[in-house]
């Protein structure tokens, strides 16, 4: 195909050699399956902030990280230069988050390259070699389900073993590739220890990932691993392959009757001293 304009700096630089077609053009990118040497990979090119959507939201760039006061001053005043500052950071945190989910032994695609924009990566495949499907276009046995949702229950907690947590994590950003689920669509990654909204983002993750494959294992609806893996995270005891048990028991420890009934005491003897100040003076 002719070669789209965002595509064309990398053709000069002879990053990519040829561009093959538009797989996807989505919310927030158009997505390009592109020739480099022998190899087929993926481009995904960004839009520009103002035809994107929702995840630029506060919640999600809270406490990222900039290089310098002056980027920190300019995004916080939101003048042109703080705009720009902040589509990059927006921009080269998918890639970040990527090489550092790789590192930790994460199924995300394969990053090879960050320029004007446009993220080339690795093309999941199918086991015939083409774009693999969302989970959302592929049916599972309740088998398959149990067993999928297990797999991706291990990555959530390897990513925030790592310090990441998706934030938008669905069936419609794992892709099921040849060799089982792949995570995609990193943009709006958070930082598990640093933002205030990690532990609801990491629940409605998970929460998704349980609605989805319930359709297909009803079983799976009654679990609540989102609080369970927060908790142990919190608690300094996460590991990848720990055993989960899908419940969670809201209560800290054994209820310490004593200091209930006293503090029931306390509320009673107030009301009294109340009561005794309203009388009226004799
Ligand atoms: N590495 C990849 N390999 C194969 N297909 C991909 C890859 N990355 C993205 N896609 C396809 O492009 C679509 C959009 O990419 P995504 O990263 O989810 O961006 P958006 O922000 O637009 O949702 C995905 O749903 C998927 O079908
Ligand atoms: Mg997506």
């Amino acid at each position: 195909m002719k070669t789209p304009k965002r595509l064309q700096s990398l053709l000069a630089e002879g990053l990519i050699d040829s561009v093959v077609r538009q797989l996807m053009s989505g919310k927030e990118a158009t997505v390009y399956v592109v020739r480099c040497g022998d190899d087929t990979r993926c481009a995904k090119v960004y839009k520009e902030a103002t035809q994107r959507s929702f995840r630029q939201a506060v919640d999600y760039t809270e406490n990222r990280k900039v290089k310098n006061t002056r980027q920190a001053r300019a995004m916080a005043k939101g003048s042109r230069f703080g705009r720009e500052m902040q589509e990059a950071a927006w921009q080269s945190a998918e890639v970040d988050a990527l090489y550092r989910l790789a590192a930790a032994g994460v199924r995300v695609p394969r990053p090879h390259n960050f320029h004007d924009g446009v993220l080339l990566m690795e093309l999941v495949a199918d086991a015939e070699g083409n774009a693999a499907p969302r989970l959302n276009d592929v049916l599972f046995t309740p088998e398959q389900a149990v067993e999928h949702h297990a797999t991706l229950l291990i990555e959530v907690m390897r990513m925030l073993c790592a310090g990441v947590v998706h934030g938008d994590l669905s069936e419609f950003n794992i892709l099921m590739g040849a060799d089982g689920p792949v995570i995609i669509d990193l943009p709006q990654a958070v930082d598990a220890a640093g933002n205030n909204h990690a532990a609801r983002m990491l629940g409605r993750d998970v929460d998704n990932l349980r609605d989805f494959f319930g359709r297909f294992a009803p079983e799976l609806l009654h679990t609540e691993y989102g609080h369970e893996i927060w908790d142990l995270y919190q608690r300094g005891l996460l590991q990848p392959e720990v055993a989960l048990t899908g419940r969670f028991e809201r209560k800290a420890g054994p209820v310490d009757v004593g200091s209930v009934m006293s503090e029931i005491d306390d509320a009673r003897a107030e009301e009294a001293a109340r009561r005794l100040r309203l009388q009226p003076a004799q």
